[in-house]
């Protein structure tokens, strides 16, 4: 996957993550109030962060990536947009222990568990299964209660892919790196049940992507 460095200034451009915002944008203008508090994993460039938090009228997103070059890039571009409501990236492991995480988050003036959303895009495929199980446990330690955790990304259900594009796209993967690959929606679920995230929407997007919901129960329903 190529990137693009843009005018020197150290903001990374990446093709899909132009194309895929705006319609990822849309899915989560359904389901997130203006004024939400957001946390990104994985960000990446930061193009999309940059973009979501202010067309959704976000009040504060934090936008992180375990990969140090990608804070510089998400840092250029929070400078070049002079957004506000991003807040500056910060590196964060998912596989790391939770206490660490929520150590940090807080550090950084985010207050867990309190994000209306978490967002997640293309990373379950790009790393090993850990980090899978590292963001459900973060999603459901970090969430508010009736929070979103919204992932991006392309996904096999019922062991079968929806493309042969995907398909090609997954072997390109695992010689990559054996530990990567797409997932099964049944076993990313699976574990999502498993750390008391419940289903809560499955959109079909573009280039035979999915935008996958969970959600935190109300706190009433946990004390249930
Ligand atoms: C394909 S890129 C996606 C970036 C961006 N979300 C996008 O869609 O353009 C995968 C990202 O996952 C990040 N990543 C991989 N393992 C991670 C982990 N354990 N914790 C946090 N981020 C991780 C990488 O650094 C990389 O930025």
């Amino acid at each position: 996957m190529s990137k693009t460095d843009l005018e020197n200034d150290g903001r990374r451009s990446h093709a899909s993550s132009q194309r895929n915002r705006e319609p990822i944008r849309q899915v989560l203008h359904r389901i997130l109030k203006p004024g939400a508090t957001v946390l990104e994993i994985a960000a990446g460039t930061g193009e999309q962060a940059v973009y979501l938090s202010r067309e959704l009228q976000a009040d504060k997103w934090f936008p992180t990536d375990i990969n140090p070059a990608a804070l510089e890039s998400i840092n250029a571009w929070r400078r070049h947009e002079v957004n506000q409501v991003l807040q500056p990236a910060m590196i964060l492991d998912v596989t790391a222990p939770p206490e660490s995480i929520i150590a940090d988050l807080r550090d950084s003036g985010a207050n867990p568990p309190a994000f209306d959303a978490i967002v997640c895009i293309n990373m379950i495929h790009i790393s090993p299964w850990a980090a899978t199980e590292g963001l459900m446990r973060l999603a459901a330690d970090a969430l508010a209660p009736d929070g979103v955790l919204y992932l991006y990304g392309p996904y096999k259900q019922n062991g079968i892919h929806s493309a042969q594009s995907n398909a090609d796209f997954d072997m390109d993967l695992r010689a990559r790196n054996p530990e990567w690959g797409i997932r099964d929606l049944t076993d990313v679920s699976a574990l999502a049940r498993h750390h008391g995230l419940e289903a809560a929407g499955v959109v079909d997007m573009p280039v035979n992507n999915l935008s996958v919901l969970f959600r935190k129960p109300p706190a009433d329903a946990r004390q249930g």
